[in-house]
């Protein structure tokens, strides 16, 4: 049974860097099978590996629904996209990747997320290791995709806001009766190790890391470059890959 590991946090402080750099991290030293998923409808995670044009499940959704006819007789609408996503997944070096991408008609995202909810269950027999890189908001949490969640990880900047709304996210998927075996909090783009107001033992979290902030990231996410041309020296990539060891300390 694999884990299932969901990243959270606020737009644009790090949560698509943090999670290619924690599968690169396990795709070269896991042992066992690591699936990407991209549940973000305005994906990148898929540049940030390096990986160009892969199919998604809006574009699987979008074409059953152009076209009824592809669907076997002998088979439902929602088996046949099932078996389709399956076989449609993007095999790399060391990981697969899943995107959701962004459907065509208004409405269709909720089908969209259902439809991923339901492949979970197979999805986690066949692989070790699952990370899903989630939207800003907390729309996955609430749409209850994140079920079986071994490990939550909220990425936050250093600032005031980022700290409470990395907060509010702890306090939601209490809410929502969602049990993570760990929770993390990966504070980024920081020069030092930051107070995090008593986030620590108000939220349950097992570890903070503090992530450094690397003008090399910086300047190959402006190029469009993927993260696998990081160097192996980079401070980013050095501090997430020390948190993947810490958290998985026994791949
Ligand atoms: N530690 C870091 N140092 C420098 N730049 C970073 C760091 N982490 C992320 N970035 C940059 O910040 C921007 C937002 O990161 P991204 O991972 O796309 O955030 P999110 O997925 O949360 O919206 C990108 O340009 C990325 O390259
Ligand atoms: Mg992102």
């Amino acid at each position: 049974m694999g884990d299932v590991i969901v990243i959270g946090g606020k737009g644009g402080t790090g949560k698509t860097t943090i999670s290619a750099l924690l599968v690169l991290g396990l795709a070269k030293k896991a042992q066992g099978a690591v699936l990407a998923v991209d549940a973000d409808p305005n994906s990148n995670l898929c540049d940030a590996l390096g990986l160009k044009d892969a199919g998604t499940i809006a574009d699987i959704v979008d074409e059953v629904a152009r076209k009824p006819e592809v669907v076997p007789q002998n088979m439902g609408k929602d088996a046949f996209i099932e078996y389709k996503i399956h076989s449609d997944i993007t095999e790399s070096e060391g990981f697969d990747l899943l995107v959701m991408g962004r459907p065509e008609g208004p409405g269709c995202y909720c089908y969209i997320n259902n439809v991923l909810r339901s492949c979970m269950a197979k999805l986690i027999a066949d692989y070790r290791y699952i990370i899903i890189d989630n939207e800003a908001g907390l729309e996955h949490f609430s749409r209850k995709t994140t079920r079986a969640c071994s490990e939550l990880i909220v990425v936050s900047d250093a600032t005031q806001v980022g700290l409470r709304s990395a907060r509010r996210i702890f306090e939601l998927v209490d809410e929502l009766g969602i049990s993570p075996k760990r929770r993390f909090l990966f504070v980024n783009k920081v020069e030092r190790q930051k107070d995090t107001g008593g986030m620590e033992k108000d939220c349950k979290i097992d570890k903070v890391f503090f992530i450094p902030y690397d003008p090399v990231v910086t300047e190959l996410s402006a190029k469009g470059v993927s993260l696998s041309c990081l160097p192996q020296d980079s401070a980013m990539r050095q501090a997430v890959v020390k948190a993947g060891e810490v958290i998985w300390p026994k791949n």
